[in-house]
């Protein structure tokens, strides 16, 4: 057998929920997600790590899912933008604040932004317009011009801080 067909067991932490599969070994993270676990909200894109349609946390991270092997997720945590809602399955402050604003259209792009907004509001509950953009600078959008994204994330910064953005 060679080392493409063997299969490895893996278990990770996804969404706060103990999960297990078999994989090869050069099964991709977003493959993993997709295929094994069903949770389609990542997206895949470019499959280059240039779009960041794919984008997920890793131990709390932004990491592209397309350029990591899930064997390298084996014993860490994995969130997915299906893991960002509230426990209730309500949205989130920020996802609410991305229909509010009008922050997507396709929505191919939306899960990678939500996911680097997620993680920079989670470092800095009040980052500047320049600090926005540079945290999803590196997730392409195709239709939206970025405005109303940024409008988004800077909304839901004053929401998560007690206060409406103005
Ligand atoms: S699909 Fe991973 S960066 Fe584009
Ligand atoms: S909303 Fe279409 S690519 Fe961003």
């Amino acid at each position: 057998m060679s080392v493409g067909e063997r299969r490895y067991t893996i278990a990770l932490e996804v969404n706060g929920v103990r999960r297990e599969g078999t994989v090869t070994a050069r099964t991709s993270l977003v493959d993993f997600l997709r295929e094994e676990l069903r949770l389609t909200g990542t997206h895949v894109g470019c499959e280059h790590g240039i779009c960041g349609a794919c984008s997920v946390l890793l131990d709390g991270e932004p990491v592209r899912s397309c350029l990591l092997f899930a064997v390298q997720a084996d014993g860490h945590s994995v969130t997915t933008v299906e893991g960002l809602a509230n426990p209730d399955g309500s949205l989130s402050v920020l996802q609410d604040s991305f229909c509010e604003t009008h922050g997507l259209q396709c929505g191919y792009c939306t899960s990678g932004i939500l996911i680097a907004a997620h993680a920079l509001l989670a470092r800095n509950p009040r980052p500047s317009e320049d600090e926005i953009r540079h945290a999803i600078g590196g997730n392409l959008c195709r239709c939206t011009g970025y405005q109303q994204i940024v409008e988004a994330v800077e909304l839901a910064a004053g929401r998560m801080s007690g206060e409406e953005a103005g």
